[in-house]
């Protein structure tokens, strides 16, 4: 281990590889590992609607071995308070933030780690839109083969 007490935030919307990803990365180099969940008000703020509801993103992220703490993260100031709350000696997040929060290097090691290729919450959803038309059709012509059978039985 070379940090004591680690810290991350995030939404963990759809919760996916990616995200399971950073948090075993996480886990191999800090010994307490506490995660902010962003809220559902506060991803509002951010223009990002959440399918899944905080608790229950929250819940999931608890529920992952390693993680310690969840917190839940509901503005952008937080940062600095947790990590002098909480004796943070490494705040970590996504290489899609790089250089974004170098200003907390005042207060601990600020660590951007390689993000998964290939997953993101807002691919998921967007491959949703695409699917979600074809699907209801699907349904609706099995449903009208059922029917058409059923009748045929009666
Ligand atoms: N993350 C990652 N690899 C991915 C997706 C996410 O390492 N393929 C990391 C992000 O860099 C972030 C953390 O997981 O540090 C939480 O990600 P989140 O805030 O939920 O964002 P995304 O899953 O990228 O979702 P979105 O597309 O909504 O930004």
């Amino acid at each position: 281990m070379i940090y004591k007490k680690i810290i991350t935030y995030g939404t963990f919307d759809m919760f996916h590889i990616g995200h399971l990803n950073l948090i075993k990365k996480i886990k191999e180099i800090g010994s307490e590992v506490i995660i902010g969940v962003s809220t559902d008000e506060f991803n509002e703020e951010k223009g990002k609607k959440c399918i899944i509801p905080y608790e229950q993103r929250a819940e999931i992220v608890r529920c992952i071995s390693g993680v310690d703490l969840v917190i839940a993260e509901s503005d952008w100031d937080q940062k600095v308070s947790d990590i002098r709350k909480y004796s943070v000696d490494c705040f970590v997040m996504g290489s899609d933030w790089d250089g974004k929060f170098d200003y907390l290097q005042d207060l601990c090691e600020v660590v951007y780690l390689p993000r998964t290729d290939g997953i993101s919450t807002t691919e998921i959803k967007e491959l949703l839109k695409g699917f979600s038309p074809t699907f209801k059709k699907d349904f609706n012509n099995m449903f009208n083969i059922l029917d058409t059978l059923r009748q045929d039985l009666m």
